[in-house]
């Protein structure tokens, strides 16, 4: 039986680490197994990320300055878009090496304050800019509530959207983030080469069920059907063979007592890695290496024009070791798979969690 398996090390296309004292804590679950690191910049008002490069840079600074582990991957914050965002802070994010922008609906997820009611609400000088610039949109996918009342059915209405967008600007990259709806996985599917969509760690493996009876499972978009979450474990496996399958995990930490309340977010980054393997490893065929490779580190570099050197990227070591997945961190955040035991292991996340007798 293998027992140990190294990849390419991996990229995060899609990662909350926040910007309030829960950042140092949590940054390290990430950097120090991912390279690329899509940062999320939907922090609560009234800091509004996002609509000048400057702050964007601060960020990135300060996500620098807090972990050795972040010097060592590549760090990206997205700018938050919003109905007043011009073509010229378009430009000056991209001479900031801003490489993507990110549209939420209005009040559709955590701090989507700022959000717009569709993306039509983005300026069409301002989507010409993006287009012009190679700087990708990335979309929260679902129409707003006022919309859509019913949460099942967000992302389907907002395929849409979505095929309006594409329409209009042909040339304009596009990222569907988080699908969780197989009829905007095939939308995708689809759509021509410029279209991609990222897949987390957590839909392929959940129901809308799972979310209602534990509050650690609450995530926007909800999670949805059997046949979607089939759907999307199926999907992930084939990455080899389609570049538009990206990983991004959102992982989204929220301290417990907010989860117990309601919040929004998966915290994945301590197992996602583990958990997708293991997937793999059980449904994937004789390549089941290269379509993880692919999906993990291949396919959204590529996408985001930002291929490494093997040097450059490095590798991680996963090894199969039973461990249990802490109940809770110190820190006041309960992981994904709290207190379940795991069979695979990152090497360089050895710190956390006590390795399970037997
Ligand atoms: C995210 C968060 O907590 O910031 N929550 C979530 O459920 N995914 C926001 C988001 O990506 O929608
Ligand atoms: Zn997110």
């Amino acid at each position: 039986m293998t027992t140990k398996v190294l990849f390419p090390t991996p990229d995060d296309w899609h990662l909350h680490i926040r910007n309030s004292t829960m950042m140092p804590h949590v940054l390290n679950f990430s950097a120090r197994q991912f390279h690329h690191m899509l940062l999320m910049t939907n922090f609560p008002p009234p800091f509004v990320p996002g609509v000048n490069a400057n702050l964007l840079r601060e960020y990135r600074s300060e996500v620098w300055h807090s972990s050795d582990n972040a010097k060592r991957g590549t760090i990206h914050p997205v700018l938050y878009l919003r109905s007043d965002t011009t073509p010229e802070q378009i430009w000056s994010a991209y001479t900031e090496r801003i490489i993507a922008a990110k549209f939420y609906p209005h009040g559709g997820t955590t701090h989507s304050g700022s959000g717009l009611l569709s993306p039509r609400y983005i300026r069409p000088e301002t989507l010409q800019a993006l287009q012009e610039s190679g700087i990708v949109l990335c979309l929260h996918g679902e129409v707003v509530k006022e919309v859509q009342p019913d949460p099942l059915l967000r992302e389907f209405d907002f395929i849409p959207e979505l095929q309006l967008l594409v329409h209009s600007y042909p040339r304009l990259k596009v990222v569907v983030e988080h699908v969780s709806d197989r009829r905007m996985v095939q939308a995708v599917l689809d759509m021509p080469s410029n279209v991609a969509m990222t897949v987390t760690a957590h839909h392929p493996f959940l129901v809308n069920f799972d979310a209602r009876h534990d509050p650690h499972c609450n995530c926007m978009p909800v999670a949805k059907t059997q046949q979607d979450r089939d759907c999307l474990a199926r999907l992930i496996l084939d990455a080899h063979r389609n570049p538009k399958i990206i990983f991004g995990s959102d992982s989204a930490p929220h301290m417990a007592e907010d989860k117990i309340d309601g919040a929004a977010g998966v915290w994945s980054a301590p197992v996602a890695i583990p958990v997708l393997w293991d997937h793999f490893d059980a449904r994937g065929g004789t390549d089941k290496w290269e379509a993880f490779v692919a999906f993990t580190s291949i396919n959204g570099a590529r996408f985001y024009g930002r291929q490494n050197s093997r040097s450059q990227r490095g590798t991680i070591t996963l090894r199969r070791e039973r461990w249990q997945v802490p109940a809770i961190t110190d820190f006041g955040v309960v992981p994904w798979k709290a207190g379940e035991v795991l069979d695979w292991r990152v090497d360089s996340m050895r710190w956390f969690g006590e390795p399970y007798p037997g």
